[in-house]
């Protein structure tokens, strides 16, 4: 159960209309994520992923050093074998959440991503990184393998033998080559990572929310499936899409040159 007599470590805005932003807030630990950290997490997420007017989730760390600097260490250093294992299916349920997001979700890294940290943003659609961030999976440093999906995400984001060394190595990568072996979809200034990400959540909020939602499904679906059998599921969501007030304002607008306003039916 979620402890509510101290403030809590996870703070969840809505700066616009639609736009979901949760802030990891446990700079002193450089947001470590901890049972209540987790816990607050998924709570948020469960409530993004039940409102029907979301538009996009943004995560970042409170703070300049940290969007999470790995699974808190202090807590983990006391667990049994059930105990982590119990740790890790629950943060698991979490990320996977955040994966089966209906809408996007974006990382605004800004600062260190380690271990749970670059598991958390590899659970995210995609990332932007601030200049100042770092991307790693240093578990083997101390002595235990990733928990969090690192072994399973890493790999399916960058070239698998890339995934290996940096999973076998601990070794730690810049923003500016997370960018180049496709870690990180781009960087910016580190003091424009904030509105940055607000933009682009705006671009995606601009355009019709099913054909979004419906995008990001058959993206998601397809990844576990062969070419033709993802296809198929495409071609289904595409002609769902026919079925919405979205697509005849779409098509009408763009043929009345003029701006869509869709309504998400
Ligand atoms: N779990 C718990 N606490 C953590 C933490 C973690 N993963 N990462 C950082 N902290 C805490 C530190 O213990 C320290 O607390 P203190 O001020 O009470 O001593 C505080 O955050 C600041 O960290 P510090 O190590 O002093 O900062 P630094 O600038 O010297 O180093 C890092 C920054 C990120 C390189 C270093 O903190 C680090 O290596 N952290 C662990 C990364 C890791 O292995 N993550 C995977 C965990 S599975």
């Amino acid at each position: 159960m979620t402890d509510t007599s101290t403030p809590p470590v996870l703070r969840h805005e809505q700066p616009e209309a639609g736009l979901h932003l949760l802030v990891l807030d446990r700079p002193k630990a450089l947001n470590a994520l901890d049972s209540r950290l987790l816990a607050e997490l998924d709570a948020a997420v469960r409530a993004v992923a039940a409102d029907p007017l979301a538009r996009a989730l943004l995560i970042t760390g409170e703070g300049t050093r940290a969007f999470a600097a790995g699974a808190d260490i202090a807590q983990m250093e006391g667990f049994s074998p059930a105990e982590a294992r119990a740790f890790a299916a629950r943060a698991g349920a979490t990320l996977l959440a955040i994966e089966s997001l209906p809408v996007p979700a974006i990382a605004l890294v800004n600062g260190y991503a380690l271990g749970g940290g670059c598991e958390l943003a590899l659970a995210c659609d995609w990332i932007v990184a601030a200049d100042n961030a770092v991307f790693g999976q240093p578990e083997v440093s101390l002595g235990i393998p990733p928990g969090f999906g690192g072994t399973q995400r890493l790999p399916r984001r960058i070239a698998p033998g890339k995934a290996l060394e940096l999973l076998l190595t601990g070794r730690q990568v810049r923003a500016d080559e997370a960018v180049a072996i496709g870690l990180a979809n781009e960087q910016v200034p580190a003091g424009q990572l904030r509105e940055h990400g607000l933009a682009l959540a705006r671009t995606i909020a601009s355009r019709g929310p099913i054909a979004v939602r419906l995008a990001k499904e058959a993206w998601r679906r397809g990844q576990s499936l062969d070419l033709a059998q993802a296809c198929a599921v495409e071609a289904d969501l595409f002609a769902l899409a026919f079925a919405t007030e979205d697509r005849r304002e779409g098509m009408r607008a763009f043929l009345e040159k003029r701006a869509p306003a869709f309504g998400g039916r």
